[in-house]
């Protein structure tokens, strides 16, 4: 089958994956698990649950039927995926079987529909794609691995520390096992961690932000303790059973949700939650870089909130930190405590006389993310001045 041909039969059966992308998705997560029971280590199996993972995997998909012939429109996307891979050490063996147990979905789905043409097609398209990831991943091992103290897959580390943030953020401290300094990393990136759970089928992998700042030699990861089994089952064992020379193992920093170092505008960093972790990272590249730092944390109360002396002996301006509580308790007072009460709006940010030409970054729970997201198309702010970062896989916003 000719090039052309199978863009023209990728593109003419994207409608099909856009309407049956999820069932095609879930079917091959299915397949995929029952067939590499050990694929459980690295996956999230709560996006399982929730069926994000099956949702946004479907999408890009879909994204790369639809661009195929212009790839250059998904530059972003699989950078963004890319880091994702290699936080996880996905080897470039994994795709084959990826590929496998796709194809089989997409069979098992479109039934007769899956004529010979358009599972060659499809066959093709797949590993064209994937090719792109295995360059791209091994270029980003490569790099690790010849930079200073770096590595190619994971390493063991130890917790040194572990400090109660507020009610609800703690946060570890992880040295190397061996002793070597950790690498550097870029403010806003995250590590993969793994932990064992007694009696739990399979190990259990977590991206987690780095929340210090880079050149410390260690790494600090402060997470929220989630409600509820399983959203909660790894963030609990965390904050209930693991302690000071518990070993974990994590693989090298990744991720691009990073200061843009080319720009000289004001930075504004809005921060909803836990979603403050990146942010305190990028808040120190950004002070580092000498513009102008504005810092939006919003919280429930003085119960939840976390890091806000730490951000304040950041800026050069404490009054810089501003803080919206959308709950305060009866003791939390306006003007000490906190600012403004309620959610983000845009009479907040006026009111602080920030410049829609900022820079904004922002990351907290989607629907934060997604008012947040509002706010600032609403007032005018250019795409290309708006970064933000999910916890977990992309979901869409608008
Ligand atoms: C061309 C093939 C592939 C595509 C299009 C793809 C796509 C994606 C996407 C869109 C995400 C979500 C990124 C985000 O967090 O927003 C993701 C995450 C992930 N991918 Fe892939 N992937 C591919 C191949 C693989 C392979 C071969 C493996 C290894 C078994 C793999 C393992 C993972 C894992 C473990 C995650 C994180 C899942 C989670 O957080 O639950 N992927 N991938």
């Amino acid at each position: 089958m000719t090039k052309k041909e199978v863009i023209e039969i990728v593109k003419a059966t994207a409608p099909v994956l856009q309407n049956h992308g999820e069932s095609i998705t879930k079917v091959f997560y299915k397949r995929l698990f029952e067939n590499h029971p050990d694929l459980k280590d690295i996956f999230n199996m709560v996006h399982q649950k929730k069926g994000s993972q099956q949702k946004v995997l479907a999408n890009t998909i879909f994204q790369y039927a639809v661009h195929i012939d212009k790839l250059e429109m998904l530059t972003r996307t699989v950078e963004t995926i890319a880091q994702k891979h290699s936080s996880l050490s996905i080897p470039k063996e994994a795709y084959p079987i990826v590929g496998e147990n796709l194809m089989e979905a997409i069979k098992d789905i479109l039934g007769e529909a899956a004529t010979p043409d358009i599972v060659e097609a499809w066959t093709i398209a797949y590993g064209d794609l994937a090719a792109i990831f295995i360059h791209k991943e091994e270029k980003i091992y490569g790099d690790n691995e010849s930079s200073s103290n770096g590595f190619r897959g994971t390493k063991e580390f130890v917790i040194t520390k572990k400090v109660n943030e507020s009610d609800v953020i703690t946060s570890f401290y992880l040295k190397r096992k061996d002793g070597k300094p950790t690498p550097h990393f870029i403010g806003g990136q995250y590590i993969a961690v793994t932990i064992e759970i007694p009696n739990t089928s399979h190990k259990h992998t977590r991206n987690y932000s780095l929340s210090n700042s880079k050149n410390d030699g260690f790494y600090r990861i402060s997470i929220k303790k989630e409600a509820g089994n399983p959203d909660g089952i790894v963030s609990n064992y965390f904050h209930s059973n693991l302690k000071v020379g518990d070993t974990v193992v994590a693989g090298m920093p990744a991720g691009d949700f990073t200061l843009n170092r080319k720009g000289e505008k004001p930075i504004v960093l809005i921060s909803g939650g836990v979603g403050i972790t990146p942010l305190l990272s990028i808040c120190k590249d950004a002070i580092n870089s000498k513009r102008d730092v504005t810092f939006i944390q919003c919280a429930l109360n003085s119960n939840t909130v976390a890091f806000s002396e730490e951000i304040e002996e950041m800026l050069d301006n404490p009054s810089k930190l501003k803080k919206i509580f959308s709950l305060p308790l009866d003791t939390d007072k306006i003007g000490d405590e906190y600012d403004y009460k309620g959610f983000l709006s845009l009479d907040m940010l006026l009111d602080q006389g920030l410049d829609k030409e900022s820079e904004f970054y922002f990351c907290g729970p989607t629907p934060f993310m997604a008012n947040t997201l509002r706010i600032l198309n609403t007032w005018g702010v250019k795409n290309q001045n708006i970064y933000y970062e999910f916890f977990g896989p992309k979901e869409n916003l608008v």
